[in-house]
């Protein structure tokens, strides 16, 4: 008896210093295992009398009762430990608000191209692209530039050393368009040109244009008048004051430059209309008939005008913006305010 006492005991300052489930275990085999204590101290009984045997095996079971139990709640109170030391090194508060994702938004230029696109597919335009890497054919010669004419000093090219060029505008997507397509056609073609010269509030050496092609049977400077001014007055959404000054560009005759009153200023005169109360939007003419035969269309039977329009101007006049250097700046205080 006295011995079971001793073992109880110590079993109980055994458990006191248990902290780990791994310890727990070695306990329960310790006192409760095939060769523990308690199963040493049963095999014992045989040397007792019956009576004794009574009394000690009833005392074996009852301690092996109190054993099991204990290790049991130990076991919970030691897995309960483990589960609050967890939830406190990886707690997760679901409540807090996230981090908002940054949402960009569309270019100005972007905004301006598509406005553009809406209003002339519209009137019956469609939309065509051409390659910003050009052939000298495309840009100038088929245009009817003939090499070492001064007229090419207008458009002053960005050269690759392969013998082609950065376009200097979108006028060759006339000639690609007319050799695939047969008359009437009505198109319009945005996109990026480049040219090499000094920028100011208003020139860009990378900017972007959208060329214009109707060829018809009858088509004359009067459409083009009512196609432009149909065109701008739903772009800036109210009437706006234009001027056609006569001009020259090899691919049409006759050619016109169409300038717009300078919104920005209201006409007296500002940094982007460089002083003068009106901006240059873009030059236009009647298609001269050898450009129409380079693109394999009977000049005898049809007709048409052309124009290429500056995409940043518009949008310049359109946001009453007073340098066409922000587009291209990557500052984000003036991209996100569209
Ligand atoms: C041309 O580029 C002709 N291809 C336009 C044309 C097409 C005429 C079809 C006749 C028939 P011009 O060089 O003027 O023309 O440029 C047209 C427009 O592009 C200008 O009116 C202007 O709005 C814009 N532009 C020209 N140079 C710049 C520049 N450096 N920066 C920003 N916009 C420019």
């Amino acid at each position: 008896m006295n011995e079971l006492d001793t073992l109880i005991e110590k079993f109980k300052k055994d458990i006191d210093g248990s902290d780990t489930l791994d310890f727990l275990k070695e306990l329960q085999k310790k006192y409760l295992g095939k060769d523990g204590e308690l199963s040493r101290s049963l095999s014992s009984l045989k040397d007792f009398s019956a009576d004794q045997k009574v009394k000690l095996g009833k005392k074996i079971n009852d301690l092996k009762k109190e054993i099991s139990e204990e290790l049991e709640i130990k076991e919970a109170q030691i897995k309960n430990k483990v589960r609050e030391v967890k939830e406190k090194n990886e707690w997760l508060d679901i409540s807090i608000p996230g981090n908002k994702p940054k949402v960009g938004n569309l270019h100005p230029i972007t905004i301006t191209k598509r406005k553009i696109e809406e209003i002339f597919t519209g009137m019956g335009f469609s939309v065509v692209e051409g390659p910003l890497v050009e052939t000298e054919y495309y840009n100038f010669d088929a245009l009817n530039i003939p090499k070492d004419h001064p007229a090419r000093d207008m458009w002053d090219t960005f050269w690759l050393k392969n013998g082609m060029l950065l376009r200097t505008h979108t006028s060759p997507v006339q000639i690609r368009y007319m050799k695939e397509n047969k008359a009437p056609l009505r198109i319009i073609a945005p996109g990026k040109v480049f040219r090499h010269e000094a920028t100011d509030a208003c020139h860009e050496f990378d900017f972007n244009q959208v060329e214009g092609l109707m060829i018809g049977k009858d088509i004359s400077v009067a459409n083009f008048k009512g196609i432009i001014e149909e065109f701008l007055s739903k772009f800036f959404g109210k009437d706006v004051k234009v001027r056609l000054r006569p001009s020259f560009f090899p691919f049409t005759e006759p050619s016109f430059e169409i300038d717009m009153f300078c919104i920005n200023c209201g006409g007296k005169g500002c940094s982007t209309c460089q002083k003068t109360g009106w901006i240059e939007l873009m030059g236009a003419g009647m298609v001269h008939p050898k450009v129409l035969k380079e693109g394999g269309i009977d000049p005898k039977i049809y007709q048409g005008f052309a124009f290429g329009v500056g995409i940043d101007r518009l949008a310049l006049m359109r946001y009453k913006i007073n340098d066409i250097r922000y587009f291209n700046s990557g500052d984000l205080k003036f991209l996100k305010q569209f």
